[in-house]
């Protein structure tokens, strides 16, 4: 059978405890609350004795919780932190007291100064003491407060750790209190006291992230049989925090491990904590971080836009809805970016563009975004109009007049050459078109189209868009486009923006 996590969320006591500002009644009702929505499985509240705000907040907070939800208050290994908890806890449907000592050698010499023994035997009757005034339905989590630093007398700690249960915890935390080395000391240390203690009895695991290993620690410690994840939203706590909670509840799911969590929450959940605890989310930083699901390069970009709507992205570990962060996957232009750029941000943007128009004024983007780096919307957009509606280039359109029915005439320039000529068409296009046959640049006009441009592209006042396809003397289909109140103009314009882009360099 499927071991499914238990979330743990601990935010509101060890993230509390290294808030500038720790939050006050009405703020941990509010997360309080919303952890309810996040649908964890347990939440630690408090350290009852640490302030009579915490105690107030964690008896309140307490007489709230739902049935199916464990909470507990934090204790050290003495009777009166264990007194104020169980009377802080007692109106839950499912108190937990929660107490830790160091059995680490090196803590327990240059912190505590006191012997294993002594500290092994206090702990063991603190359980006892929690276990004989707790309510029976109750539970009892003991910490080994930096176990990580255990390896030396393990087995030692494993001893203790079973009289401990036979004292009456049930749930036994292996913290990193510390994060010192690589995520496998810890994982095997782990595997060890799993092995070791009864099958009934839940393994925990907290880890801080000093080396920023804690998701990857925390993640495979459930492999190896750690049930309670204790995690910190946005991974507030002591130092570098805790364990990231949406890390390692995306990983976990990524490995198709359940758990009750409601995921869809984890965006919005992300910046009200960011919000209200004065911490900035990293724009780093994974799966909540603003930049967390941009593309930039034209090659993760492609990939990024090919598979956009897809389960699994080229680019990205999940889809963005997962966690509630709907059309976030952002595609910026810079000089490392290409056309699949381009074309997406300016049809995005409702402008019309083909990728072969996107191809051919990629150029210009880049050479813009070299000077400035990142174009925003209204750069691109404002380059788009300059590239595609303004081709630059050795043709310039002086004036197009009709002076009588089917009669034109045309003046441009060319290479800085004047030209004037008069022809005669059916209808302005054919009469441009035959006019600069005449002068010598005769065009291969495939078909062209007429539409309206929205109004709002291009400020006020109704816009006709003409788009004639053009042929080149390789055979290939030109797409060149103008615009202007007037049709005729739109049309004209738009054959000197094609001439312009048959005859420019780039
Ligand atoms: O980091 C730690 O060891 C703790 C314990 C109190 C569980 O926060
Ligand atoms: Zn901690």
């Amino acid at each position: 059978m499927e071991r499914k996590p238990f979330f743990y969320d601990i935010t509101l006591r060890d993230g509390n405890q290294a808030l500038k500002k720790p939050w006050n009644l009405e703020e941990k009702e509010k997360i309080f609350n919303t952890l309810l929505e996040l649908n964890v499985d347990g939440i630690e509240i408090g350290f009852p004795h640490a302030s009579n705000m915490d105690f107030e907040s964690t008896k309140y907070l307490a007489s709230l919780a739902p049935k199916n939800i464990v909470v507990s208050g934090l204790a050290r290994t003495k009777k009166e932190d264990i007194d104020d908890c169980n009377k802080a806890i007692l109106e839950a449907y499912k108190p937990r007291i929660h107490t830790f000592v160091t059995l680490s050698p090196f803590h327990l010499k240059y912190v505590l100064n006191k012997s294993y023994e002594e500290v092994a035997k206090n702990a063991i009757e603190a359980v006892k003491y929690a276990r004989s005034i707790l309510k029976k339905d109750g539970e009892i989590e003991f910490s080994v407060e930096h176990f990580g630093d255990c390896a030396e007398n393990l087995d030692e700690v494993i001893k203790t750790l079973k009289e401990i249960i036979l004292a009456g915890a049930t749930i036994i935390n292996l913290p990193n209190t510390v994060e010192r080395y690589r995520p496998k000391h810890l994982i095997d240390m782990i595997e060890k006291v799993y092995k070791a203690l009864p099958k009934d009895i839940v393994i925990s695991v907290h880890n801080h992230n000093d080396l920023g290993m804690a998701t990857a620690t925390t993640v495979e410690s459930y492999f190896v049989g750690a049930t309670q994840l204790e995690c910190c939203l946005n991974g507030l706590g002591e130092r570098c925090g805790n364990t990231n909670f949406y890390e390692v509840a995306v990983a976990l799911h990524n490995n198709g491990i359940k758990t009750n969590l409601n995921y869809n929450k984890f965006y919005e959940t992300a910046i009200m904590i960011s919000e209200m605890s004065n911490v900035e989310i990293p724009e780093k930083s994974p799966l909540i971080g603003k930049e967390a699901l941009a593309h930039r390069s034209g090659i993760h970009q492609d990939g990024a836009i090919k598979t956009k709507d897809m389960q699994m992205g080229a680019y990205r570990p999940i889809k963005p809805s997962l966690i509630g962060r709907e059309n976030s996957e952002q595609i910026g232009f810079t000089s490392q970016s290409g056309k699949t750029a381009i074309f997406d941000i300016i049809s995005g943007a409702n402008y019309p563009i083909t990728m072969q128009e996107a191809i051919r004024i990629t150029p210009y983007f880049k050479q813009k975004a070299e000077l400035v780096g990142e174009l925003n919307l209204d750069e691109m957009i404002k380059l788009y109009f300059d590239t595609v509606f303004n081709v630059n280039g050795p043709f310039k359109l002086i004036a197009f007049n009709e002076l009588s029915k089917d009669n034109y005439r045309l003046n441009f320039e060319y290479n800085n050459k004047l030209y004037e000529i008069e022809s005669t068409g059916n209808g302005p296009v054919d009469a441009c078109l035959l006019a600069l046959k005449q002068a010598g640049f005769e065009q291969k006009l495939l078909h062209y189209e007429q539409k309206a441009l929205d109004e709002d592209k291009l400020g006020s006042g109704a816009y006709a868009m003409s788009v004639i396809y053009f042929e080149d003397k390789n055979k290939n289909q030109i797409i060149a486009r103008a615009c202007d109140t007037s049709t005729q103009k739109a049309n004209v314009k738009a054959i000197f923006n094609g001439l312009n882009i048959l005859n420019s360099n780039i």
